[in-house]
């Protein structure tokens, strides 16, 4: 009797709660409590580990692991967390780019970047004078791209082991029945309220009546029917059906040109990735429509024969060097980088020794060289975007960045199904070869054509050791402060020789050639900033340079993870 009584409660409970049942991962009291969490900056694990911009992220990705899954299952567990959980930059409206090495020794550089409607043109966000409405491109319906990141996971998860559904129902669990936000959520849903109801038709679960706290618990519900329609029906419950319908109905409503066949005709690429050699390490990153997998070859390249260590960390020899560095390689960025398909993109040349050590030969290591003397442009892009490193046991190593662009993307919900959708058009050059508002010039490489993807400064990157066995796992959130911290965390690891936190932590410093300046972060060592002054460069101080997440693989085997300080990026493993 006793029995019987108790198997009906749990059937019961089994109606009400049926996917929390499912998932066994997610929920009050469970291995990830949503409702109860912290946040662990840095940690070293024996086996696998994941370090993310979300503690509920970072736990779930570890916890598949440890149920049996590889690193590609967790990379799509913890992707589809991100999209519930850090809604500003994780998603399921927006795309990314995933570079990884297999235990087998493959690399994988997969491309999920959103590209332009088909009703796209060149000068679609120009008025009648000719005149760039970047309003258009960054915000609102006519921002965005067809979203990539669907397409993406399910081109990563034939290397995963455990079912799609598996991988899945936490983020539904969490979007069901809701999580509680920390106050840096708090504080970045109530900065963009006013936005998201402008830019959204209907109500939705970002917007409340009173100001959000932390401590508050947001339920999504039409997020969660969304990814129950992913998770029964496949890539299909995305770019098909009812989810489709309801992101061309919510097009419609805001004269954005995305159609139904946009979205089936979408397909992730699979790409070759980049593969260099730094003083014996070798460094794999991601190539175009990515900007910076060539970056960061060309900057290791201008630092490997200039014995960088011997000039000491952050001192005004090596500081003046990089800076010199970076400075010359995005001239490059914008005249010659764009959409493979589209753009013929000198790879050859751009990374080849001969190149690189012509464009490094004229610094002057006793002054600033102007940027008006260095051809080429610069691109616009935002800074919200955020990054997955993730090592498994078997030394699967995985880097992902994924993008929405602007923080919360277009701003724009998709009414009923309860994501926000990208605004990554803003990323082409709306006008080729014109300074847009922000004084930054785009090339005709990176122009709008239907179908095409846009540029982008996403650097997921993993380094193996002069033995080729996993070293690094890195990348970072920052538009195209992008890779000159992918850059800098390198060179902080291989040649100032930092554990994982202080070479994330420590801090960063960028230029992008235009505008001609310095960026430095507000802790930048002092006296070489009063150096780089009476050299000539001018110098901009400004808030937070990236949120770089990394894993260092330690002489013994194991895995020294870093979250960055600079947000609530959290580390998990065992
Ligand atoms: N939207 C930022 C980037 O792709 O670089």
């Amino acid at each position: 009797m006793k029995r019987i009584i108790l198997s009906s409660i749990l059937l019961t409970w089994q109606l009400i709660c049926p996917t929390q049942i499912h998932s066994q991962i997610v929920g009050a009291g469970k291995t990830v409590d949503p409702y109860h969490y912290t946040i662990t900056k840095s940690k070293t694990f024996d086996h696998a580990s994941v370090a993310c911009a979300h503690p509920l992220a970072s736990a779930i990705g570890a916890e598949i692991m440890k149920r049996g899954g590889n690193a590609f299952d967790a990379a799509v567990a913890t992707q589809l967390t991100l999209a519930v959980v850090y809604s500003n930059a994780g998603n399921i409206g927006g795309g990314g780019f995933l570079v990884a090495r297999k235990s087998d020794g493959k690399n994988i550089a997969i491309d999920y970047r959103e590209t332009a409607p088909a009703n796209a043109s060149r000068d679609m966000y120009l008025d009648k004078n000719g005149n760039a409405q970047v309003m258009l491109s960054q915000y609102g319906h006519q921002a965005s791209g067809v979203p990539g990141t669907i397409a993406g996971l399910f081109e990563t998860a034939k290397f995963a082991k455990l079912p799609f559904k598996t991988l899945i129902q936490p983020a539904i669990d969490l979007a069901e029945f809701g999580y509680v936000i920390t106050e840096r959520e708090s504080i970045a849903l109530n900065s963009v309220r006013e936005s998201l109801i402008k830019n959204s038709t209907a109500p939705s679960s970002f917007v409340k009546e009173q100001k959000w706290k932390a401590g508050d618990t947001l339920i999504q519900k039409d997020l969660a029917a969304t990814l129950k329609r992913i998770r029964d029906n496949g890539q299909k419950g995305f770019y098909e059906g009812k989810t489709a319908e309801l992101i061309v109905d919510e097009m419609k409503k805001g004269y954005g040109i995305i159609t139904l066949s946009d979205l089936k005709n979408y397909h992730a690429k699979v790409r070759t990735a980049l593969e260099f050699n730094y003083k014996g390490y070798k460094i794999i990153g991601m190539p175009p429509p990515s900007s910076g997998g060539i970056i960061v070859w060309q900057l290791m390249k201008m630092m490997e024969a200039r014995n960088l260590a011997a000039k000491g960390f952050q001192t005004i020899k090596s500081t003046q060097l990089m800076i010199e560095a970076e400075r010359r390689s995005y001239a490059d960025r914008a005249e010659f980088m764009g959409d493979p398909d589209f753009w013929k993109v000198p790879l050859k040349t751009l990374t080849s020794d001969v190149y690189i050590q012509k464009r490094i030969a004229d610094y002057d290591s006793t002054k600033a060289t102007p940027s008006t003397g260095i051809k080429a442009g610069v691109i616009k892009e935002s800074e919200e975007t955020t990054h997955i490193s993730i090592i498994d046991k078997d030394g699967n190593m995985i880097s992902i960045t994924t993008t929405l662009n602007n923080s919360y993307g277009s701003r724009t919900v998709v009414a009923g199904a309860g994501f926000i959708m990208n605004d990554e058009m803003d990323d082409f050059s709306v006008k080729p070869g014109v300074a847009n508002m922000y004084g930054a010039v785009g090339g005709e490489a990176n122009a709008i054509a239907p179908g095409k993807r846009m540029l982008s400064s996403m650097t997921p990157t993993v380094v193996l050791d002069k033995n080729n066995k996993p070293f690094i796992v890195a990348g970072t959130p920052g538009g195209t402060t992008i890779p000159t911290s992918v850059f800098q965390t390198l060179v902080n690891i291989i040649d100032f020789d930092m554990n994982a936190t202080d070479a994330v932590n420590k801090p960063k410093f960028h230029h992008q050639w235009l505008p001609d300046e310095v960026m430095i972060e507000k802790d930048f060592n002092a006296d070489t900033k009063k150096q780089l002054l009476a050299m000539g460069y001018k110098i901009s101080e400004r808030g937070a340079i990236g949120r770089t997440e990394v894993i260092k693989v330690l002489p013994d085997g194991k895995r020294e993870v870093a979250a960055d300080k600079r947000g609530d990026d959290s580390v998990a493993g065992f």
